[in-house]
């Protein structure tokens, strides 16, 4: 009988420990920045637990199934302790994070109340905003300039002062700030060389998410997107994250409906039955729900949403069952509700023989508390890739995402299962574990080696 692990060798890579302090930057201090400020500081003081959050209660295996390892993954990797982090951001409206947090509403007064020393502290940078790309909103606390290349500048100085003046050895940044009008991918974003000509002359599809990732990739600052803006899609970001060996991914936080479609979707193909409809419809009353309230963008989001069942629906492999899908996408502005969104979804799926079948979800969710845990993980593992030295698209971090980044020429992965296996594996590879391929035949007496 083999004795051969069902498990992949992986070499060990250099990860530089995770020592001293981590600025986390925020483009954006509204409901979830703030949301997850308040959350890491509550858990700080043992008044929460992270709920919805891998790097802090997510439980890896490791070797064989009955060597019966499993550890918590901060013992894996190394990971920067929540002590550790230190929260700065921009916003164009200066309300500090105590103010922004209270008018968001997500959390109860109470909490907030005992954190508002804290909060209280933490107030916004002034920040690079146009409102041609958020048509609902206008501030006071914004940065001027001559040219994008300046606010640019003016950024990137940010960064390095705000690090001097906190003592932090390293920084990542995660846009939290709002969705922008749809900016598809043009000339001027193809190289880095048009994009800094871009930047000097103010070319006008050069969108302030462009100008922050831009600043970050220019300081060696991990960056992560977390709407469904263009910025981290640009091959001239993806070039200069190369240049600056500075990890990028996105985009657009996976919390609600679109997790749940990612849950769900893959089951329904894996069970290759049909689907001739999708209708998903939210009401959402938070100033996101404002913002989206906009045609243009709406336009952001939609595109980030409806891809997701086409690539989990491919209708090239499976022409008989997916060809033909009704996908829409409908957000609704509705303030009573605040942060606590409602989405509704109708599926129309269908059987053997072709029989008619429906599926409702109904998910009476809270959009800040879902996307808090989000930024977390985020913010710590992509510090962690920096350490490692993995540079460019960071792939093994689709889990978190509606438009998860790949590389040009493949297709992004949505499954949910998937990318957390991916993810898992990612975390093994750079501790030096074996990577597991779940065969399983070696428990069965089969030589896996022969594979
Ligand atoms: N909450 C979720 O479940 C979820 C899920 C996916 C994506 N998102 C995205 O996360 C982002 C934040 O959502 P939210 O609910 O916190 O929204 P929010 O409106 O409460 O906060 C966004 C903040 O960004 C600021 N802002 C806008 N443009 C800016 C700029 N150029 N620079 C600096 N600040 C800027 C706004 O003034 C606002 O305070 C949105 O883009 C949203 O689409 C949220």
């Amino acid at each position: 009988m083999s004795t051969t692990p069902n498990t992949l060798k992986s070499s060990k890579i250099t990860v530089k420990p995770a020592k001293g302090r981590l600025a986390v930057l925020t483009p954006g201090m509204g409901a979830v920045a703030t949301t997850f400020i308040a959350g890491v500081e509550a858990i700080k003081r043992g008044l929460a637990q992270p709920v919805g959050s891998y790097s802090q209660l997510g439980q890896i295996r490791l070797g064989k199934r009955t060597d019966g390892r499993t550890v918590p993954v901060g013992e894996l990797v190394s990971l920067s302790q929540l002590n550790d982090l230190v929260f700065g951001g921009w916003d164009l409206i200066p309300d500090d994070a105590y103010t922004a947090a209270k008018k968001a509403g997500v959390l109860e007064k109470e909490m907030l109340e005992t954190l508002k020393d804290t909060l209280s502290n933490i107030k916004p940078m002034p920040a690079v905003f146009d409102q041609e790309f958020v048509k609902r909103l206008n501030g006071t606390n914004v940065k001027k300039g001559e040219t994008k290349m300046d606010l640019a500048n003016q950024l990137r100085a940010d960064i390095r002062n705000f690090m001097k003046d906190n003592n932090c050895d390293r920084a990542v940044m995660v846009w939290c700030a709002s969705t922008e009008v749809y900016t598809p991918v043009s000339e001027v974003h193809q190289t880095l060389e048009s994009f800094e000509r871009g930047l000097n002359e103010n070319h006008p599809e050069i969108a302030p998410s462009m100008i922050y990732a831009y600043a970050a990739m220019m300081e060696g600052v991990p960056y992560a997107n977390g709407s469904p803006n263009i910025s981290v899609e640009l091959p001239a970001i993806q070039e200069l994250s190369k240049k600056t060996k500075t990890p990028i991914c996105g985009s657009d936080f996976k919390t609600g409906q679109t997790f749940l479609k990612t849950v769900i979707a893959p089951g329904i193909r894996n069970r290759l039955l049909g689907v001739s409809g999708w209708y998903s419809t939210n009401i959402l009353g938070n100033r996101d729900g404002e913002v989206l309230d906009d045609p243009g963008s709406f336009k952001s989001k939609e595109v980030s949403k409806t891809g997701v069942l086409d690539e989990i629906f491919s209708k090239e492999k499976y022409p008989q069952l997916y060809s033909d899908i009704s996908h829409l996408v409908r957000i609704n502005y509705y303030p009573p509700r605040g942060d606590n969104k409602e989405g509704w979804d109708n599926l129309d799926i269908f059987g053997w023989m072709g029989y008619p079948m429906q599926i409702k979800i109904n998910f009476l969710c809270r959009d800040s508390i879902l996307a808090a845990p989000l930024v977390l993980d985020l913010a710590l593992f992509m510090d962690l890739a920096g350490r490692a030295g993995m540079d460019g698209i960071q792939e093994w971090l689709s889990f978190y995402f509606k438009a998860p980044l790949a590389k040009e020429g493949l297709n992004p992965e949505h499954d949910l299962s998937v990318q957390l296996l991916k993810m898992e594996n990612t975390l093994r590879f750079m501790s030096g574990e074996e990577l597991i391929n779940h065969l399983g035949l070696t428990y069965y007496g089969v030589d896996e080696s022969r594979a």
